[in-house]
């Protein structure tokens, strides 16, 4: 059965020509597959599996709920599970962020955010112009059509152009290439007062939001903005009367050592996008966690939020979300990310200065980003068509982990990446594991490539 699968499968794969391992069990930071090879899970998916694989007590909460009630559409009916689960998203919320919209993934919770942003300003005022929202480069923020527009992520971007909406974006706050050619702290934050420069040359009155990945995930690997920036963005759009959307689905729900990775800046964003680690893989689940201010601007206008999808706020989701909730809780999973992260950082940037290819290791919490170039003085990057990044991904799995690549860093085009992101519950003997199987793939790259 499983090499039909393999061969003649009815699955549309991502990659129609791979060959993908058929997995078939998890356990804490572990994946098996069908022939019993293990995998130490280093990013835990794409960064969502954060509580870690087969936790019983999620498993037997969504029984319970899909044997009590698997369905009852958002438009007519709530459910205890999804009120129960919103009040406890808001209690971990900071500021005013008190009111949680549900979905079923991160592209819909971005697609969610920017319609919400668009609707706020018209319910304020019939005649508003404010539409567009202002992105950075290097950023991923989905893959529906306005998720990837407000994407700056090149790769992704390239074959849906003529579809995407036109919403301008600022450079990232990417200190190791830094687009201005500075440095920090003598750059005095330049990247932050891009976001000024294009509220100005757009016209506020077109400005409806700007979107932020607080920790940039996928695009970039585990970029961390100065202690100063989210400070600076929070007043430029006070400002100009523009909202702060701060896109967690990947840095959120204990990823970086605080529950929201916002909290390390000390900033509150107006709306908060959150998926992956919130369902923690058991289920399909997203949120906007949406300021009582706005919230209040709806309540006094036409009360109807304009959008709207089939499983949002489905029971079967919340109260899984809800088991995910009080697992992380109860075994202390954000602050051992804090601790673990720390570990991993240190270790893995220790392990891997030696290594001709490594040109960076950053990151916050359980959130590693490495970055791969040619030529560590220039930092020049490889040709993007030696594939290095999958290669290094490919390596890391001959020696028992999994990690997470991605291309287009240094220029849209070339640039290798991978994230380090296991499970929060990872222990140290498995971290001592993670690093020793990165070093080892790494060294075997650097090896074909630079001999
Ligand atoms: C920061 C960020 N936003 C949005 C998304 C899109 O989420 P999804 O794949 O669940 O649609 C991702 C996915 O990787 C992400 O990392």
């Amino acid at each position: 059965m499983y090499e039909e699968e393999l061969n003649d499968s009815n699955v549309f794969y991502r990659d129609v020509k791979k060959t993908y391992p058929v997995i078939v069990r998890g356990e804490g930071v572990y994946l098996w597959d069908k022939d019993g090879n293990r995998y130490l899970d280093g990013c835990a998916g794409a960064l969502v599996a954060n509580i870690g694989h087969g936790v019983a007590e999620v498993a037997k909460a969504m029984a319970e709920q899909a044997s009590q009630l698997g369905f009852a559409h958002g438009s007519r009916f709530t459910t205890p599970a999804q009120i129960g689960f919103a009040r406890r998203i808001a209690e971990q919320a900071p500021g005013s962020l008190k009111k949680v919209y549900f979905i079923s993934g991160g592209s819909e919770a971005t697609e969610s955010a920017l319609k919400l942003a668009r609707q706020y300003y018209l319910e304020r005022d019939k005649k508003s112009q404010k539409y567009k929202i202002i992105a950075r480069w290097h950023s991923y923020h989905g893959n529906t059509i306005g998720a990837l527009s407000m994407s700056g992520h090149a790769p992704r971007r390239r074959k849906y152009q003529p579809l995407l909406c036109s919403f301008p974006h600022i450079p990232a706050c990417y200190c190791y290439r830094c687009e201005f050619g500075l440095t920090y702290p003598g750059c005095q934050l330049r990247c932050a007062y891009a976001l000024e420069d294009a509220i100005k040359m757009e016209g506020p009155e077109n400005i409806a939001a700007f979107i932020a990945e607080t920790v940039v995930g996928a695009a970039a690997g585990a970029l961390v903005p100065p202690p100063e920036y989210y400070r600076i963005i929070r007043e430029i759009c006070d400002r100009y009367d523009v909202l702060f959307i701060a896109d967690e689905v990947m840095c959120g729900i204990g990823r970086t050592g605080k529950f929201f990775a916002i909290e390390h800046w000390g900033v509150v964003p107006d709306i908060i996008a959150c998926a992956k680690g919130l369902g923690s893989g058991y289920t399909p689940l997203g949120a906007i966690i949406v300021k009582d201010e706005i919230w209040d601007v709806f309540k006094k206008g036409s009360g109807k939020f304009v959008h709207g999808h089939t499983y949002g706020g489905n029971p079967v989701s919340c109260a899984t979300g809800c088991a995910v909730f009080d697992y992380l809780m109860e075994k202390g999973l954000v602050q051992n990310a804090a601790i673990m992260g720390d570990y991993l950082k240190k270790r893995l940037s220790e392990g891997l200065e030696s290594n001709p290819i490594v040109g960076d290791v950053r990151g916050l919490g359980l959130m590693i980003g490495v970055e791969l170039v040619k030529d560590k003085a220039t930092k020049a990057p490889f040709d993007a068509s030696q594939g290095v990044a999958e290669m290094a991904t490919k390596a890391c799995i001959k020696h028992g982990v999994v990690v997470y690549p991605g291309q287009g860093c240094a220029d849209g085009v070339n640039g290798d990446q991978f994230l380090i992101g296991p499970p929060l519950c990872i222990r140290k003997s498995e971290v001592d594991e993670l690093v020793e199987g990165v070093i080892a793939g790494l060294k075997d790259t650097a090896a074909e490539l630079v001999g």
